[in-house]
């Protein structure tokens, strides 16, 4: 299948890709390039937002204007237009040699994210987080490097991954909204393993496999159902768009490649004909502060 639409952004590690309903704009972050884009679909435009430090990943919030962001050293609401940030909590645990990483709003407008070991005598240190109520709690430990969160359409289960250990799993959501007991969903072989994730309106999860240039849709008991070739080997996270949800857009990076790669760091849309759901919004109650910008 051919990209409707590549746009040549050559990030170095381009992450975090969310569609905005509203806004009907798509949303993601060069992490190390401390830069967050939105790309207005009806326009066709693209705008970059410097940001002060690494933002990894983040999430719309309803009512506000606001985002709340996952940045290298805490979570923090921020000004998607500006970049400015509010107060930084810092979760337990994030020391130096850990960032934050892979994170995404829940079906019940709870922001999750997860921190990563960039120093490897930190692998096994990296923990999960669920911001609610305005506090942080640690979900799961002895992660490395955290990814591929997304949820179940009716948000009773929960996938996330830990890339070093080339390993998703799938958790079931307790009525209280804790996570159960996990299982492996998918597990990647040789050099590849799983990045960023989504699940679309039937259930299916579409996982981008980082260093394996494909993102696969695997069924909710681990199958795979569809496998989409990409142009590049590092693709690295996905989310549904567009008027009817049914586009597919796909970040990349070139961050660690062995060799440069054509339209590495770029942005692949593609119709495949598969619907997404609209994003969840963050709930702000009990947050620390007023919204640093208000809607
Ligand atoms: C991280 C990268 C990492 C990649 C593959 C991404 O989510 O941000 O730093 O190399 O996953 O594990
Ligand atoms: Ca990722």
């Amino acid at each position: 299948m051919q990209p409707v639409a590549i746009f040549p952004v050559a990030n170095t590690l381009g992450e975090g890709v969310v569609w905005d309903d509203q806004a009907q704009s798509a949303y993601w972050t060069d992490i190390q390039g401390r830069t967050l884009y939105r790309l207005d679909w009806a326009k066709q435009a693209l705008q970059k937002t410097a940001m002060p430090v690494r933002l990894a990943s983040f999430g719309f919030i309803g009512g506000q204007a606001s985002f709340i962001g996952a940045f290298e050293d805490g979570f923090a609401l921020f000004d998607p237009g500006t970049g400015q940030r509010g107060r930084v909590l810092a979760p337990e645990g994030l020391q130096a040699g850990l960032r934050m990483n892979d994170g995404r709003v829940d079906r019940q407008g709870r922001f999750w994210a997860g921190s990563m070991a960039e120093d490897p005598a930190l692998h096994g240190q990296a923990q999960l987080y669920c911001v609610a109520h305005g506090a942080i709690s640690t979900e799961e430990r002895g992660v490395s490097i955290s990814n591929g969160l997304c949820w179940s359409p009716d948000g009773t289960i929960c996938y996330f991954a830990d890339s070093i250990r080339q390993v998703m799993w799938q958790y079931r959501v307790d009525a209280s909204g804790r996570l159960g007991m996990r299982r492996e969903f998918a597990v990647f072989d040789g050099s590849t393993c799983p990045d960023g994730a989504t699940v679309d309106a039937e259930g299916y999860v579409w996982v981008t496999v980082w260093g394996g240039g494909r993102v696969l849709r695997l069924a909710p008991d681990g199958r795979t159902d569809r496998v989409l070739e990409v142009p590049v080997a590092q693709p690295s996270c996905v989310a549904f768009g567009g008027a009817d949800l049914d586009l597919l857009f796909v970040t990349s990076a070139q961050h660690g490649l062995p060799a440069p790669q054509t339209g590495a760091g770029d942005l692949f849309v593609y119709n495949v004909g598969v619907r997404g759901l609209a994003e969840s919004r963050f709930k702000i109650d009990g947050w620390p502060e007023n919204p640093v910008l208000e809607d």
